[in-house]
């Protein structure tokens, strides 16, 4: 018997901010992205007041799949991918954000966008946010700091829901929606949220006020898509880092399970419609004053999400008498007391690479929640070198993608997690989020175009392209 489901999800995930250019086409509005430059691993993104002719902003053009969507669609049939998870850039349909009537130019470019997809039979999974906010939010309202910014959101899900009703089932909020937690790095609540920090703010207070409004947003559209069409189904999207402790002393596993509680706040929400105890211990021990409207314990109990989506690439470990700098920290995506795991190794970004990671992921996620999960994204980021023959031989984004792949066939197989599809991240070369490099490339189609923002822009299938493409033949039975 087949190991997955013959209607298993393969496919391939993006982000419009990350890939479609065109920043100031089609009556396209500035997004928070827009006024990031490029940085480099260990060097922070720089988000400036507006846009200066002497600084480089890797997301104006992305890989200009605005202006080559046929072509690149085209090459993802190719691939057979049965989906595309990608998102739709809220500045195209409100440009400001705060307008009551969309732009049409937009709406008709995601008309354009899905109607290609489905001639290949690809299906499209949308994120409504994807790091998109409208500046004009940010800059005005605070984003999410604001309530106002919830209503403008709701519209903009509202919008995008009735219109392309009849033609897209698979919808999530808010990508990533818990990276912010990590208050350290200025571009996760700025990107998430466009919110920034005044200096003598609580970090953590802002967040969680944040986090509510956001939470609130969430809920309310899945409220309305549900409404819209019965039939859609609508998940949360988060960033999912397992946190071990580092020994079995009982110190470092509770230093471990409360550390875990970043990475549950979010989907303990989203899943379950009210506030986990901890989160609520913790707010009243500190003080915080989380503005709450009257109504808002229905709304989250109405708009809870139907199955988990989550990005996968890497662990961390916990020691509890440890205490390090997040900015010395070594291995990414860790905390002020994470330390080296001495099992795996890590990528040249220092993201640990650890595959048995994601079978316990799917496995700590499904027992949590019972609810279906879908990993939208996953994937190796490195640097590619051309052959003399012009080929690109990826292996080592094969063996990664590989070994993820098999581990989360064992979830499946082995111990019965409910698991919907497989969508690697940057299924084509874009634009890292984190450093804003192109070198620090994912896709399994090379684009010709370096950090400076020079080249052809050319597409070349790598190895990994016919790699995937007989997975996807074979239903993950051949890897
Ligand atoms: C996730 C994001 O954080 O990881 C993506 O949802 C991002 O937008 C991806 O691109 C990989 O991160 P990076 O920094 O390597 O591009």
């Amino acid at each position: 018997m087949a190991k997955l489901d013959k209607n298993f999800l393969w496919g391939g995930a993006l982000a419009a901010n990350q890939f479609e250019g065109g920043y100031d086409q089609g009556g396209k509005g500035l997004s928070v992205h827009d006024v990031m430059t490029a940085g480099e691993h260990g060097k922070a993104r720089e988000i400036t007041e507006t846009i200066e002719d002497d600084k480089f902003y890797p997301n104006h053009d992305g890989i200009d799949f605005y202006n080559r969507y046929k072509e690149d669609i085209a090459l993802f049939g190719e691939m057979r991918l049965k989906c595309l998870r990608t998102s739709i850039a809220w500045t195209r349909i409100f440009p400001n954000g705060d307008e009551t009537e969309p732009n049409e130019e937009g709406l008709q470019f995601y008309d354009n966008i899905i109607d290609e997809l489905l001639k290949y039979n690809i299906e499209p999974v949308l994120t409504l946010s994807h790091f998109e906010m409208p500046l004009h939010l940010a800059r005005e309202y605070g984003g999410f700091r604001n309530r106002k910014v919830v209503d403008y959101f709701v519209r903009f899900a509202e919008t995008v829901f009735n219109r392309y009703k009849d033609k897209v089932k698979y919808w999530m909020t808010f990508n990533e929606i818990n990276n912010q937690m990590d208050t350290s790095n200025p571009i996760f609540l700025w990107t998430n949220s466009g919110v920034t920090l005044a200096e003598d703010e609580d970090p953590e207070e802002v967040l969680y006020q944040v986090a509510h409004n956001e939470l609130i947003a969430s809920a309310l559209a899945v409220s309305k898509g549900k409404e819209i069409n019965p039939d859609f189904i609508i998940g949360n999207m988060i960033s999912h880092v397992p946190i071990y402790p580092y020994s079995c002393n009982p110190n470092d596993i509770m230093e471990a399970e409360i550390a875990n509680r970043l990475r549950f706040f979010f989907p303990d929400v989203q899943v379950r419609g009210y506030y986990p105890g901890y989160a609520l211990k913790m707010f009243e021990k500190n003080g915080y004053d989380i503005k709450w409207q009257e109504g808002d314990d229905e709304i989250l109990k109405n708009g809870t999400v139907e199955y988990i989506a989550f990005s996968y690439y890497m662990s961390t470990v916990v020691k509890h008498d440890e205490v390090t700098s997040v900015e010395d920290n070594v291995v990414n995506g860790g905390l002020p007391n994470s330390v080296k795991n001495p099992y795996i190794k890590e990528s040249q970004w220092g993201w640990a690479i650890d595959p048995v990671g994601l079978r316990y992921t799917l496995n700590v996620l499904y027992n949590r929640y019972q609810l279906p999960l879908f990993i939208v994204e996953n994937g190796f980021g490195t640097t590619d070198e051309f052959k003399e023959d012009g080929t690109i031989d990826d292996q080592e984004r094969i063996d990664y993608l590989r070994e993820h792949i098999k581990a989360s066939i064992q979830a499946v197989d082995e111990d019965g997690v409910d698991l919907m599809g497989y969508t690697p991240w940057g299924i084509i070369d874009i634009v890292s989020f984190t450093t804003g490099e192109m070198k620090k490339r994912y896709g399994l189609i090379h684009v010709d175009r370096d950090n400076e923002g020079n080249g052809t822009l050319k597409r070349t299938k790598k190895n990994s392209f016919y790699w995937f493409n007989n997975v996807i033949k074979t239903n993950g039975e051949e890897l």
